[in-house]
């Protein structure tokens, strides 16, 4: 039994107050649902997050992090000070980090292997670009980001990691996948991992869709047989939006 995970990606937004104010609002109306909800917040809000959401069931994470758990990498962020603070999540390999901050199918692996190594679930996005769809590659692509991002993972990692797949076309631009788009992609992830890690983890593996999710989209999206939850952008900003997607 998989056991749905939501997840809002903050990206680049909120003050503390407001991020704050956000939890204030929220943490009644997700209290007693069977989702896992967690926030992935700007590094800068974390610690507040975490005292805000304390004796909720709102779980948190990170957008980005190094591989290494100190040294000189000025502006970086390691996993041992995300471990400090007491989160649960980061998120790794977000196509806006592919895309504009040159990360590689290489780079997200040494983060996934450093992740686990403290502790921290990783939320590993993979996702194919327009280009690539129209041209029949989505699945070609999807699995090389899956067998490069997790190698050398073992199986008793493999448990602890949710993939997101994030379709690069329909992040932020008000396209949503069809929810059978959505879920014929998630189960050709799902094929993937059965060939590298075997039955059990393909039954127990968790993937989320993202690109787009919002309140009067999240139940069918949802109700997919291979989707396990969302992780959602834009939408998870706006309080009444992300309880609506959490009570789907
Ligand atoms: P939107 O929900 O804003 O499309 O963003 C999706 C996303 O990138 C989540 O990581």
């Amino acid at each position: 039994m998989r056991i749905p995970i939501i997840a809002g990606n903050w990206k680049m937004h909120k003050t503390i107050n407001e991020a704050v104010q956000f939890v204030n609002d929220i943490k009644e109306k997700v209290q007693g649902t069977d989702v896992e909800v967690v926030i992935c917040a700007p590094f800068t809000l974390l610690l507040s997050l975490k005292e805000a959401a304390a004796g909720s069931n709102i779980k948190l994470g990170a957008q980005n992090m190094h591989w290494e758990n100190q040294g000189a990498f000025t502006g970086e962020i390691s996993p041992l000070m995300l471990k400090d603070i007491g989160i649960d999540y980061c998120i790794i390999g977000h196509s806006e980090r592919r895309q504009y901050f040159a990360e590689t199918d290489e780079t997200v692996n040494k983060k996934i292997h450093a992740a686990l190594q403290h502790g921290i679930n990783p939320i590993f996005c993979v996702g194919e670009t327009l280009e690539e769809r129209e041209s029949g590659k989505t699945e070609a692509i999807v699995k090389s980001q899956i067998q490069n991002g997790l190698e050398n993972i073992s199986g008793e990692d493999m448990n602890k990691i949710v993939i997101a797949y994030e379709p690069i076309w329909a992040i932020g631009t008000g396209k949503t996948a069809t929810p059978e788009q959505a879920n014929e992609v998630i189960y050709q992830i799902r094929e993937t991992i059965k060939e590298l890690y075997g039955e059990t983890i393909y039954t127990e593996v968790r993937i989320q869709y993202g690109g787009s999710v919002k309140g009067s989209n999240a139940e069918e999206i949802m109700n997919q047989e291979d989707i396990d939850g969302a992780l959602v952008g834009g939408a998870s900003l706006l309080p009444d939006e992300f309880v609506q997607i959490v009570n789907f």
